[in-house]
């Protein structure tokens, strides 16, 4: 480990990396970046500047988003397809929703002080409300949720034994992309994305997919072998989960199965994701937190769930299973 005084430099100077990562990406760096070349011809393909376009790329070659050789060409690496806006996965969409304005505002106004809604100081309204008026924000913000949710469908299938479910809906499920690739890897399942209606309209095609707008926190659809919720308790204070719980316990029947995916809070912070998310949530959402397998299970009885089992999932997250009591 460093000594302190550079730990404290590279902690400060640490704003650069998404900065820089933001540039590179609206230049065009990773899309330009096809194979082995010097600065100045990718300079000259992307009309940039060749001395700043060489500092921005040394930076990202020392965070790995891309590599210097010893002939100093600067080459694509695996992260470098990753950031490219047509690559598959769709990751490039976390790096264009981080780079929002209003994003960017609610991180900076982050305090120790705690309490209230950071994001809705700085911008004028809670987060999903604000997104609800801003349709080209919220396609972004739902493309990066659509990342994340291609990678979760594959881990949660990997890791659960479904025991014979057939019908899946997925609260708070975006524009439906777990859904879609849980229902290509299972013929005879069914499933619903139900989310706001704004979301839902710009929900994916799938023959076997229903794409319901609403309010989980008025009522969800019913009748479902499985509840999903992915990522969606860290929006929300104890209070709002427990409804969230209680809509869904009163959706399920008493064989359903509810699945709660989230970042695990571990006992001691590690420098991981769930410790990333969970500050994220603290600047983005009034109450909402990553929370520990001892909490869920508290929210869980709170609704009349009990914890049938908990899974870690290759993606780093945690599913906590539940049955309705
Ligand atoms: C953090 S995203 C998670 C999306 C998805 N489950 C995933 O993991 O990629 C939370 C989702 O909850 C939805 N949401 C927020 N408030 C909602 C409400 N009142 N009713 C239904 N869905 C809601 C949002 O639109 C968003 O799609």
């Amino acid at each position: 480990m460093a000594p302190p005084p550079l730990q404290i430099l590279e902690s400060a100077l640490s704003l650069l990396d998404h900065r820089v990562l933001v540039a590179l990406c609206e230049a065009g760096v990773p899309e330009a970046l096809t194979s082995r070349m010097t600065v100045m011809k990718l300079a000259e393909s992307l009309q940039v500047d060749h001395d700043r376009l060489e500092r921005l790329v040394r930076f990202g070659d020392a965070r790995g988003w891309l590599r210097i050789d010893r002939r100093g060409l600067v080459r694509p690496n695996a992260v470098t397809a990753f950031l490219r806006s047509d690559h598959p996965g769709g990751w490039r969409s976390w790096v264009d929703f981080v780079a929002g304005e209003e994003i960017v505002k609610a991180v900076a106004a982050l305090h120790c002080r705690g309490g209230g809604d950071g994001f809705a100081a700085a911008n004028g309204a809670p987060f999903f409300e604000w997104m609800a008026g801003h349709p080209d924000r919220s396609s972004t913000f739902d493309d990066a949720m659509a990342a994340g949710a291609r990678m979760h469908a594959l881990s949660l299938d990997a890791a659960i034994d479904w025991d014979g479910a057939i019908s899946l809906c997925d609260v708070g499920g975006g524009t439906g992309e777990l859904a879609r690739v849980l229902l290509d890897r299972h013929p005879d399942w069914r499933a619903t994305t139900f989310d706001l209606p704004t979301v839902i309209a710009r929900a994916v095609d799938h023959p076997r997919l229903e794409a319901v707008g609403g309010d989980a926190f008025v009522e969800m659809p019913p009748g479902f072998d499985v509840y999903l919720l992915v990522n969606v308790l860290h929006d929300w204070d104890d209070h709002s989960c427990v409804r969230l719980l209680t809509n869904t316990v009163a959706a399920a029947s008493a064989r359903s199965r509810v699945i709660v995916v989230d970042n695990n809070r571990t006992t001691m912070p590690r420098d991981d994701i769930a410790t990333r998310t969970d500050v994220l949530m603290a600047a983005l959402t009034n109450g909402g937190q990553e929370r520990s397998t001892e909490q869920f299970v508290e929210l869980g009885r709170r609704a009349g769930l009990y914890l049938v089992t908990t899974t870690p999932l290759v993606s780093g997250d945690f599913a906590h299973e539940f049955g309705v009591a």
